[in-house]
């Protein structure tokens, strides 16, 4: 036998500015899927990704919040995890873009680039935000169209008239960020030439690494010619600041990848005996895999073998590229309800049947897979509970009625044997990620053993003399041929078979030569799979679109800048919560001894408070409504319980509250009879 390959497998790091979503999934069980098979069959493979987490994006996202980068991408990164936990994907190890590992190797592998004259430097011109002291990206600029005139379009392209243009040719522009409007202004940025590798990424495109299609594509791009590549961005910037450039920092794209290198670094530094260089040494024998959408093939197929050969090491083996997900015919979008979090999906089904779903759709092409939500209730009604456990259900009660022991005799070796001599294609399918076909061929195996059991009858027999034996040859029969189809079907439903493995007393090991279980006890049958129903699927939309509805009504609320804040609009009643609930919280008078400015904030002061028996320092969001030196002495009301939380500019141990529209108005306490710090209110 030829021994074990060493494989690497990554997914495409998710950004860390938002929840999962079934696009992220279709990926990342696409993965799973294939890493699961190989560690089955017996190959050595590790499987790491990481949150993506540097941008712009990021920064912004976290100032809106009041917190630090780093507070979000860690929030986010715990909540990525859950989802991917709980879609049973079995990474081996999951990073974080922001770590130390990432850090030094994005140093290494520019500082070699640069060392070897693929960097160049020039001044270029942008758009800059003059409030927020930032240049902007194109999505971050809007104003009317110079086409059509439309209003409220952004910086490159109009959605009424369908013109693309340059920001600088919108009429009235306006920062997306702080509603000034923007200027010119020149900076110098940082590039990687691209066009000093347009030989080898010819010869490279077309060497077996990627899909034929995807080739074809890129020859398209090849043959126009190469661009340099812009890999810095100005401060202020949520990245690595680069390492010969102060103020400059690597654009996320450029340390996105190496985060794949920086998760199996720490894979490595955890690991006895896992070799960083075994796996990315320039000469390594071992095998490297990509999985990723089709949107980011230029960054994986162009520039990454690019950065990584001028860096001395491997480039990848294979970049393996899906295409887009959609949802009943449409892409996913919010306003349509086709838009499906992780996570909502959790809350009305488990992993396996999505898992189920995907593989039965995906081949190895880049075309898109649909999620049709009535054809998702049938198949897996269907498929993995009117035929694969079916099987199991049908059989399993006339085994334990005998005593639970399988029989010695194999009723019906050609049907036995079909379903062994499947194992070879089926591996092949797995192999080069035919998933569709691969469950094709299963479901036509299990078709087989359904009828075969509908032909015997066990349970006619099972009422006649003496044909106890016949039975129990009949239903073991059955067993071990939902066995061999548990043993094809693991890397799909790896919760299902764990059950079925502990229902068969069988690990389940995928050999080359599989054999039947004869003489062998097995344990109670317990249901693996539950029928799900149309109603499930609606609700879930049903829940994720009034989920949407809500967000993007708080996201109006705290998002419009370009809009005046100060209007005095009236908030709708949040949900009802219970005086249980209310009873908690610990609200106290508080005196303001002390109010700050916070550098680098807008909406902050920072505030000590003396709540009688401690002081607290808290950062509020009120610096439009008062100057610090009329806050000293003030009174006011504080959620004194409020677990401390980390802010971008240090801890806030607490809340302050304070009524009025927002703005210019916010209405503190005056000092009056009465109230002293630490009094409780309520
Ligand atoms: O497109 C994306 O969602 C990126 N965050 C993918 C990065 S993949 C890799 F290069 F890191
Ligand atoms: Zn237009």
């Amino acid at each position: 036998m030829s021994s074990p390959r060493k494989i690497l497998v990554t997914s495409a790091l998710p950004y860390a500015n938002g929840s999962l979503h079934l696009g992220h999934l279709l990926e990342t069980i696409q993965t799973d899927i294939w890493v699961r098979f190989q560690k089955a069959i017996g190959n050595t493979c590790h499987y790491v990704c990481a949150d993506d987490t540097h941008g712009t994006a990021i920064m912004l996202k976290a100032e809106e919040q009041g917190i630090s980068p780093e507070q979000l991408i860690a929030d986010i990164s715990k909540e990525h995890q859950a989802d991917f936990t709980d879609f049973l994907i079995g990474f081996d190890h999951y990073h974080s873009t922001h770590s130390e590992e990432n850090r030094e190797l994005s140093a290494l592998v520019y500082t070699r680039a640069r060392d070897a004259g693929h960097i160049s430097q020039r001044a270029i011109k942008q758009a800059y935000d003059p409030e927020k002291h930032m240049f902007l990206a194109d999505r971050y600029i809007k104003g009317n169209c110079p086409k059509c005139k439309a209003e409220d379009q952004y910086g490159d392209n109009c959605e009424a008239c369908g013109a693309t243009y340059a920001p600088t040719d919108l009429i009235n522009p306006v920062s997306k960020v702080s509603g000034a409007t923007p200027i010119e202004k020149e900076s110098t940025h940082y590039f990687f030439k691209l066009p000093d590798f347009s030989d080898f990424l010819k010869q490279w495109t077309r060497a077996g690494h990627l899909q034929e299609e995807v080739a074809n594509k890129l020859a398209e791009w090849l043959d126009q010619g190469l661009q340099e590549w812009d890999i810095s961005r100005d401060a202020p910037y949520f990245g690595f600041e680069i390492p010969d450039a102060p103020g400059k920092y690597f654009y996320v794209w450029l340390d996105a990848p190496i985060g794949y290198m920086a998760s199996f670094k720490h894979l490595c530094d955890n690991t006895d005996g896992l070799e960083f260089d075994d796996y990315w040494a320039a000469n390594a024998s071992t095998e490297l895999y990509h999985f990723i959408g089709k949107d980011i093939i230029n960054f994986h197929a162009l520039f990454w073998p690019a950065l990584l050969d001028t860096a001395g090491f491997r480039t990848p083996t294979k970049i393996c590229a899906h295409g887009f997900l959609t949802v009943n015919g449409k892409k996913m979008s919010k306003s349509r309800g086709t838009f499906i979090r992780a996570r909502s999906y959790l809350n009305h089904f488990d992993a396996e049947y999505l898992r189920y779903y995907f593989a039965s759709k995906l081949g190895n092409r880049v075309d898109d897979i649909d999620l049709n939500l009535e054809d998702f209730v049938q198949r897996s009604n269907s498929d993995l509970v009117g035929k694969l456990v079916n099987i199991a259900s049908r059989c399993a009660k006339f085994v334990e009625k005998a005593g639970g022991q399988l029989s010695a005799n194999i009723h019906h070796p050609e049907l036995l044997n079909k379903f062994i001599a499947a194992n070879g294609e089926i591996q092949a399918f797995y192999e080069n990620r035919e998933y569709a076909k691969a469950m094709r061929l299963i479901m036509a195996l299990a078709d087989d053993a359904n009828a075969y059991i509908a032909e015997q009858e066990p349970w006619v027999l099972a009422k006649q003399e003496g044909k106890e034996q016949e039975v129990l040859d009949v239903c073991s029969m059955g067993i071990n041929l939902f066995r061999l189809l548990m043993i094809y079907l693991q890397p799909v439903l790896p919760k299902t078979a764990a059950s079925a493995a502990e229902f068969l007393n069988d690990d389940l090991a995928w050999q080359q030569n599989l054999q039947p279980l004869r003489s062998h006890t097995i344990q109670r049958f317990k249901p693996l799979i539950q029928r799900i129903s149309e109603e499930d699927a609606a609700a879930m939309v049903t829940a994720e679109q009034a989920d949407q509805e809500k967000a993007a009504a708080l996201n109006a609320k705290n998002t419009s800048t370009t809009k005046q804040q100060t209007e005095n609009t009236m908030e709708p009643i949040a949900e009802t919560i219970s005086f249980d609930d209310f009873a908690k919280l610990d609200l106290r008078v508080a005196r303001i001894i002390e109010a700050k400015h916070v550098e680098g904030a807008d909406k902050l002061l920072q505030l000590t408070l003396d709540i009688g028996s401690e002081q607290r320092n808290v950062f509020a969001g009120i610096k439009s409504a008062y100057q610090p030196e009329q806050l000293t002495g003030k009174l006011t009301v504080m959620v004194a319980n409020l677990a401390p939380r980390k802010m971008k500019f240090g801890m806030s141990e607490g809340m302050v509250i304070a009524a009025g529209p927002g703005g210019k108005d916010i209405w503190l306490l005056e000092p009056g009879e009465g109230a002293q710090p630490g009094m409780r209110i309520k």
